[in-house]
């Protein structure tokens, strides 16, 4: 490896790093060995499978999942999916047209953003706050639209005329968590609006306190037992965070209402379950808790690393700039520079791709703003450059300043 590649500390992307994914042929390895060499399993193995997933894994993911979220998951409640972006893809396109307006979280994940914009989806933007979506705003926001998409037609298939993509827990860019006051809030706004809430919830078993569980996912706010209950909504989440991207497995949780209408979508009926093989050998690594103990290790050495970039942080940056949240779990810390220090001249003149990267708040924003923030990821970097990058990047913002 060359000086440069030692030094450079690459804050920027949201991969997991080397150390992240090791093991993973291991605990593949042994899954698949069970598997494999099972004459039993064979048949049901290659052959068309039912559209939410064998049973195996639908059931040994809702034991694990039941056990980590500290709250009751149901295995008729999960449906396969090839990770958190193909997810998104399968709703946005099955439940939704192009006439379906979509809000947004000022500030959200890119990729996400660009989906429906693709899609050519009306894509608004509604401000979020440290404790989540601003509701009120999202509440007038959405009577305003609903006037302006009047010709929009919903029917037993596309129920929803618009929907909300959100990042409620250890969000991507800025590390925050819906508060549960907000959730409660957003659920009402949901039914009131008739508007499906679809959560990228990617990051929430990457979380870094001494508590058992992690924050609450939205979904565990829409109790069926309310009498206004209507299904509004869905936990979008994979396993590219907690074993490997290359994996694509992910899965999708959410009520019998709007499984069923999931399930109607072409793919899901023409070709069964999109990812049944990988899906399988998963079932077996967490039937034999390999994924439990992968994941606890994956913990500890991303905690470290959150510890190491709050405590650079505290030490190296300038007092005219914040740290949006110091984040409990997931990978990512949200800086604020003074409003008239742009972060795209600091990364492309003053830092000028040497030793040390972050990704420009611009490009978190559907409007083009806040330029003058940037957000810094755990998940690549060298652990022991998250130090030694975090203060060069802080003397560049003050000799920005001077
Ligand atoms: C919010 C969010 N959604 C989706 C993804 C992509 O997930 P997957 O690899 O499962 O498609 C990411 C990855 O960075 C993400 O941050």
């Amino acid at each position: 490896m060359s000086d440069k590649t030692t030094k450079f500390a690459n804050l920027r992307q949201g991969h997991p790093a080397k150390e992240c994914i090791q093991g993973a042929s291991e605990i593949l390895g042994i899954a698949s060995q069970n598997i494999l060499t099972n004459p039993d399993i064979e048949y049901s193995l290659f052959q068309y499978g039912f559209s939410r997933g064998p049973p195996e894994f639908t059931e040994e993911l809702a034991k694990f999942l039941t056990s980590e979220y500290g709250d009751k998951v149901s295995s008729e409640d999960l449906l396969v999916t090839c990770g958190a972006s193909q997810g998104l893809h399968l709703l946005a396109t099955s439940l939704f047209t192009k006439d379906n307006p979509v809000f947004v979280e000022e500030l959200s994940y890119y990729h996400g953003t660009q989906l429906f914009k693709q899609l050519n989806m009306k894509v608004i933007p509604v401000p979020l706050d440290k404790d989540g979506l601003v509701v009120t705003e999202l509440d007038r926001l959405l009577t305003k639209e609903r006037l302006q998409a009047s010709h929009v037609v919903t029917d037993d298939s596309r129920p929803y005329w618009s929907l909300a993509y959100l990042i409620p827990t250890f969000h991507n860019p800025t590390g925050i968590c819906y508060s549960a006051d907000r959730c409660k809030e957003l659920i009402a706004v949901a039914r009131k609006h008739k508007i499906l809430l679809v959560c990228d919830d990617v990051y929430n078993l990457l979380h870094y306190t001494d508590s058992q569980a992690p924050p609450q996912r939205l979904l565990a706010y829409d109790h069926v037992s309310d009498t206004d209950f209507c299904g509004s909504v869905v936990s979008n989440c994979t396993f590219t965070k907690i074993f490997g991207p290359g994996l694509r497995l992910g899965w999708i949780e959410t009520s019998p209402p709007v499984m069923k209408l999931i399930l109607n979508c072409f793919v899901l009926r023409s070709g069964g379950c999109v990812n049944q093989y990988t899906a399988r050998i998963m079932a077996e690594a967490l039937r034999l808790g390999l994924e439990t103990a992968n994941m606890r290790r994956l913990r500890t050495l991303l905690k470290r690393r959150m510890e190491h970039l709050h405590e650079a942080l505290k030490k190296f940056l300038p007092e005219n700039c914040e740290v949006y949240t110091y984040s409990k779990g997931g990978y990512f810390v949200w800086v604020m520079l003074p409003e008239n220090l742009d972060a795209e001249v600091l990364r492309t003149n003053v830092l000028n791709g040497s030793d040390v990267d972050f990704l420009e708040g611009i490009r978190c924003s559907s409007d083009e703003k806040c330029r003058n923030a940037f957000r810094l990821s755990i998940s690549v970097c060298q652990e022991d450059q998250i130090w030694p990058g975090v203060q060069r990047l802080c003397e560049a913002i003050k000799n920005m300043t001077k």
